[in-house]
């Protein structure tokens, strides 16, 4: 299959390629990707020579359906991702996320090409923290934040675009990823970097808020079978029924790193911060047979506080600037 993936330079995007590249050596894989700060051309030099890269922006109209036209299928990981970025500014999440959604979805109208669409469970809005209810398929969208408003509206257009042109798509909406190659902007890795350089780790609010995890691996395992077998129009929802506080989570991360369990600062917490996220993913499994593999979290957890262990040159050159703009915030 000749593959376009979009934002492959990022954390999901990149674990993606990889495993193109080990599980399915047959892919002639093309990645697109305009290398923001959250993009790393690091994250794909053990694999280089195994792939194309084309350093370019998803809404610049010409490139993309050059790069679609040449394509069987694409598979579109690239976005603004960062809640917190979002609130600071909206701007590059209206760009990337919608109209670069739209000029994606253009291409793939023009040349018939497959698209998988990438999504997230934080276009459902949040759940009450205690409940037993998840998210399913027909959840009605009710985004919280510019970063799942953005996403939400791409989800639409996608499922517009199936309707009304009868483009080939089918979109997913996941969990909170964890693994390797994850930005230290985000929880888990911030965490883990900041007990490596010596910082406290940073709780937001009571630390009760809860998401529910999923390793980057069995996430990507789920879009590749969705992309080969999943029905056109449809959303499926990609989870591993892993709900955890932050705060469980924190101390997990302290716990594996030999710390105190109270070792870590709470700080002002995030506006309009959701409090739970929850999948169900029954039709992702009864209708396509996708399972996670791995389902111990902590073990999971250990192997990669293990990965940034033994990436610090990966990760120690973003460090500093992310932590002086989390200061800026009282976060
Ligand atoms: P990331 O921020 O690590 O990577 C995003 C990548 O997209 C970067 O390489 C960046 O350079 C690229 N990009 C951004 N704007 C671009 C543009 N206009 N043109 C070309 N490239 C551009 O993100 P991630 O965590 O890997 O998330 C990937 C996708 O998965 C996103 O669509 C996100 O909404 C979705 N998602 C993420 C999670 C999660 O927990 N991280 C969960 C569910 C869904
Ligand atoms: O649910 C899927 C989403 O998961 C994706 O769509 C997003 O792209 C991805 O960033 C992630 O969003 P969250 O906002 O849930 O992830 P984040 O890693 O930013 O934060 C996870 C939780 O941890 C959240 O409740 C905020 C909290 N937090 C975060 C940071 C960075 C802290 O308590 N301290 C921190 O330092």
């Amino acid at each position: 299959m000749r593959l376009l993936v979009t934002g492959g330079a990022g954390f999901i995007g990149a674990n993606f390629v990889h495993a193109c590249v080990r599980e399915h050596p047959e892919d002639a894989v093309t990645v697109v990707d305009s290398l923001t700060y959250a993009g790393s051309l690091e994250s794909l030099r053990p694999i280089e020579n195994e792939i194309r890269l084309i350093r370019g922006d998803i809404a610049d109209a010409e490139l993309v359906t050059r790069l679609v036209a040449e394509s069987d299928a694409v598979v579109h990981f690239a976005a603004e991702t960062h809640v917190d970025n979002a609130l600071a500014d909206p701007a590059p999440f209206l760009h990337s996320n919608v109209v670069g959604t739209y000029t994606l979805l253009e291409a793939v109208r023009r040349h018939d090409v497959r698209l998988h669409h990438v999504s997230t469970d934080e276009v459902y809005g949040d759940l009450g923290l205690g409940g037993t209810e998840r998210f399913t398929e027909t959840t009605p969208y009710h985004p919280s934040s510019p970063y799942s408003a953005t996403k939400a509206a791409a989800d639409m257009l996608v499922r517009a675009w199936v309707r009304s042109y009868r483009v080939r798509a089918t979109i997913s909406n996941c969990s909170n990823n964890f693994g390797p190659y994850q930005h230290v902007e985000k929880f888990i890795p911030r965490q883990i970097t900041n007990i490596l350089t010596g910082r406290r780790p940073k709780l937001y609010g009571t630390g009760a808020n809860v998401r529910d995890w999923i390793h980057v691996e069995d996430h990507n395992a789920a879009v590749r079978t969705i992309l080969t077998d999943g029905r056109i129009g449809r959303t499926y929802l990609i989870g591993a029924d892993c709900q955890r506080s932050n705060l469980e989570v924190l101390q997990a991360i302290l716990a594996v790193m030999d710390r105190d369990p109270g070792d870590f600062d709470h700080v002002t917490d995030r506006a309009g911060h959701d409090l739970r996220y929850a999948i169900d993913p029954s039709l992702l499994r009864s209708e396509l047979g996708w399972a996670p593999s791995h389902s111990d979290f902590t073990a999971a957890l250990s192997e990669t506080v293990q990965w940034y262990r033994t990436h610090r040159h990966w990760w120690e050159p973003l460090k500093d600037g992310v932590e002086a703009t989390y200061a800026g915030r009282g976060q």
